[in-house]
């Protein structure tokens, strides 16, 4: 080798551990972390607020019949946190924003003494809230029933809708029994 090509040499290797060092450098200064989820993410509002557009015309809403007998009872309490702003679920609760909720699980539609429901969920009084009936409810309540007094966006994921439902179902005096 020529001493001209060690020269070219050289300096590419050094021009590499300068590069390889000003990395390392600025990794030391930024301390870059890895998101643990993407940054852009956008949450639809799930409480409160009255949200028209929750979520696009998706896919067809999973049953929860088969979850039940497995849910996670503890979960589905601490997700009616989102509800108990608008709803009691206690023996004897009072009617809040919405309903009482005690014994909902196969209780007659807009059955509630006292309540004032809209049009459309007096119109489905004719019904009881089954299972799925309840689970496609509160997986989207404004598509399940327009016009509905019910300002909340829905539960999008299965789990988070069986667990609940399975916790709905232990608050009242005789609770339903399980799906087949
Ligand atoms: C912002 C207040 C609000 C929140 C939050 C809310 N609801 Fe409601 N809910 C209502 C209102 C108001 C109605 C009556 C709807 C109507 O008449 O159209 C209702 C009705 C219902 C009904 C029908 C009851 C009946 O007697 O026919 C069920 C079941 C129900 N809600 C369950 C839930 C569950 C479970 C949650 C939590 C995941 C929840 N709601 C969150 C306000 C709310």
């Amino acid at each position: 080798m020529s001493l001209e090509n060690n020269k070219a040499f050289a300096s590419v290797l050094t021009a590499g551990i300068i590069l390889l060092a000003s990395g390392f450098a600025a990794t030391m200064l930024y301390h870059p972390q890895d998101l643990e989820e993407n940054a852009f993410k956008i949450e639809v509002a799930d409480s409160g607020a009255e949200v028209d557009a929750a979520a696009p015309a998706g896919p067809v809403i999973e049953p929860i019949s088969a979850l039940l007998a497995s849910a996670d009872i503890a979960a589905g309490e601490k997700g009616f946190k989102k509800c108990s702003a608008c709803h009691s679920i206690e023996s004897g609760g009072a009617n809040k924003i919405g309903p009482a909720l005690w014994g909902v699980v196969d209780r007659t539609r807009a059955s509630v003494d006292g309540f004032s429901y809209s049009d459309v969920l007096n119109g489905m009084n004719s019904e009881t809230w089954d299972y799925e009936a309840l689970n496609e409810f509160l997986a989207k309540p404004k598509a399940y029933a327009p016009g509905t007094k019910m300002g909340f966006a829905g539960l999008k994921k299965v789990d988070q809708r069986a667990d609940l439902i399975a916790y709905l179902r232990q608050q009242s005096d005789s609770p339903a029994a399980l799906p087949e």
